[in-house]
């Protein structure tokens, strides 16, 4: 049993009720200065203001104590939402987009998602969990400790649990929680070119099935999207799945307003993310259903497309989540503190609202905020220590991290 205590730091964290994060909730976090952090094997067991909190200190045996020196302190953050499993970039489509090919016509003449697809299907297993280890990495370093991470682009059974097995990997070989999704229904591919429908029933009877019997995958996604997969087949493969144990998840209405986040609200899926292009009416109708809203700014950033109305969500009671979504089309980044830069300056977010969206509110689009998310008694000993006076230096330091220290279950596993 070891018991560190972290003094001298300014504590930031969303302050957790139980539930997602919404309307004015979402902008008030609890402030400790100077605070002090009390964790035993791995866990947060006081968290407060330093004078408040000599009781408890002398009340216990601490072995280490770790002065911050006024450094910022936040909960790790946690990535709801990234496709970080790939096997090679695809720089040429990154320049046939600046030149105005849009997305969805690159994944129809074949390349775009497709172009990652065969990529997968020649790499390694080894190839594969080491471009995948990189990338989460990188999100470590940036303050990433707990991370998403969906396969979608094997496509075929064998494929796809290949990368579910290398995701499963990451989770056990890195500081990292890692939570995987399969995203079976992500591209219909070349073999089923023009038989989406064959696809679906191929996901439903043979891939669901396969990966529900392994175990190892706790969600299930669909690319709801124009010449992708209908509004009507996201539904099946997701019902399916929920039948299977599975939680569910969708890409909704990323590019156009196809329904998809009515259908989140319809099966109470956790969270639909994206949402670039919803509807004032579903926005609404995911308020309703307790949905949160899972926002990706940097893949409007990289599309160069109208960001997700943020404002409007916060104003209807939506909780707001937001995640990297990063892949080498739409989104090629691991930095949270990057979205959260964008959140703040493109989506009008306050600096305490994206901390909490990349934070509670992230850990509840994975179920997992009883463990993750926020800085409270209980809680894994996730967090970050920042440069700078307040977790506003996340948008305002741009392009730059400014984490300058992370530890997991209370273990220091990166600093500068
Ligand atoms: O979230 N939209 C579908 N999936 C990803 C992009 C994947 C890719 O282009 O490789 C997204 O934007
Ligand atoms: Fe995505």
């Amino acid at each position: 049993m070891t018991c560190k205590l972290f003094s001298n730091a300014r504590i930031y964290t969303p302050r957790d009720r139980g539930r997602p994060a919404a309307g004015s909730a979402q902008g008030l976090l609890a402030h400790f200065n100077p605070g002090v952090l009390l964790v035993e094997n791995g866990q947060i067991v006081a968290i407060g203001q330093a004078d408040e909190m000599a009781g408890i200190i002398t009340s216990r045996q601490v072995d280490q104590e770790i002065d911050c020196n006024g450094r910022c302190l936040i909960p790790g953050f946690v990535d709801p939402h990234t496709h970080m499993c790939f096997a090679a970039t695809r720089e040429a489509e990154f320049e046939m987009r600046l030149a105005g090919v849009p997305y969805l016509t690159i994944l129809k003449r074949g390349g775009g998602i497709l172009a990652s697809v065969r990529a997968v299907a020649q790499a390694s297993e080894t190839a594969l969990f080491e471009n995948t280890r990189r990338h989460a990495l990188a999100a470590l370093r940036s303050g990433t400790t707990t991370l998403e991470i969906k396969s979608g682009y094997g496509l075929s059974t064998e494929n796809e649990l290949k990368m579910l097995r290398v995701i499963g990997q990451v989770g056990r070989r890195l500081p990292l929680d890692v939570v995987p999704t399969f995203l079976g229904a992500h591209a219909v591919p070349e073999t089923f070119k023009g038989r989406s429908e064959a696809f679906v029933e191929k996901v439903i009877q043979e891939m669901l099935p396969a990966v529900a019997a392994q175990g190892i995958a706790r969600f299930c996604d669909v690319f709801c999207e124009e010449g992708v997969f209908s509004v009507d087949q996201g539904r099946r493969i997701l019902t399916a799945a929920k039948g299977l144990g599975m939680g569910i998840k969708l890409h909704a209405d990323e590019v156009n307003d196809l329904g998809g986040a009515a259908l989140a609200a319809e099966l109470s899926a956790i969270c639909a993310d994206h949402l670039l292009a919803a509807s004032d009416a579903n926005i609404a109708r995911l308020a309703a259903a307790g949905v949160v809203a899972n926002l990706l700014p940097a893949t409007a950033y990289s599309l160069r497309r109208p960001y997700a109305r943020a404002r409007s969500m916060i104003a209807a009671g939506l909780p707001v989540a937001l995640a990297s979504d990063c892949n080498p089309g739409s989104s090629y980044t691991e930095s949270m503190p990057f979205v959260i830069g964008l959140a703040v300056l493109q989506m009008e977010l306050t600096p305490a609202e994206a901390l909490t969206a990349a934070t509670l509110n992230a850990a509840h689009a994975l179920g997992l905020a009883h463990r993750v998310g926020s800085l409270a008694p209980g809680k894994q000993a996730d967090f970050l220590l920042l440069e700078g006076d307040s977790p506003a230096i996340l948008a305002y330091h741009a392009g730059v991290s400014p984490v300058t220290a992370v530890y997991k279950c209370g273990e220091n596993v990166f600093s500068l």
